[in-house]
């Protein structure tokens, strides 16, 4: 009798379970952001596909951007100048065209972005060339970013 009761129990627990359950669906599905027709959501449209999410910036800070002068002159003199088209394009007036996050994912993250963004994409059939990772930490992708916002 005992048996029975909790058998009886547990299908009624199973059937409220199943039932909320696909209520649950549902309403994940209508929560879930609109996808780009690249399955991007607009945030990874607007600010890049990596690990740095929407980010602002604070008023410049020189020794930053000096600091950031040197990574770049290390690390990516080979591929961009600033008012000329090189490897890749021209990096004066970057900061005004992507939002920080969108600059900091391209340094991070180079192979996804140029794979899955659109825009990269863009640019890789101009360019031809993808940008790949030059072993940037993240604290050097964020001085090069102070130095970007002075060209
Ligand atoms: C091997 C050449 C190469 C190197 C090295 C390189 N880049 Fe690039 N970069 C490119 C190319 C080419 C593109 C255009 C997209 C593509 O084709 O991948 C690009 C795109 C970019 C963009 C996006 C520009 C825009 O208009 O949206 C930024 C920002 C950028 N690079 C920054 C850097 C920084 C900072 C470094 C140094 C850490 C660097 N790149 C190193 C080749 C390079």
């Amino acid at each position: 009798m005992i048996a029975k009761n909790i058998f009886t129990t547990l299908l009624v627990a199973l059937f409220l379970v199943s039932c909320g359950g696909g209520d649950n669906k549902e309403a994940t599905k209508a929560a879930a952001p609109k996808l780009s027709p690249d399955g991007l959501t607009q945030a990874q449209l607007e600010h890049g596909i990596g690990p740095i999410a929407a980010m602002t910036l604070e008023p410049m800070d020189e020794a930053l951007s000096a600091k950031g002068k040197e990574v770049f002159d290390l690390k990516c003199v080979a591929c961009h100048k600033t008012n000329e088209r090189l490897v890749g394009p021209p990096l004066s007036g970057v900061t005004e065209k992507r939002s920080p996050a969108f600059i900091m994912n391209m340094i991070l993250n180079p192979d996804e972005m140029v794979k899955k963004h659109p825009e990269v994409r863009a640019m890789l059939a101009e360019f031809y060339v993808p940008m790949t990772f030059q072993n940037v930490s993240q604290d050097d992708a964020r001085a090069i970013l102070e130095y970007l916002r002075t060209l």
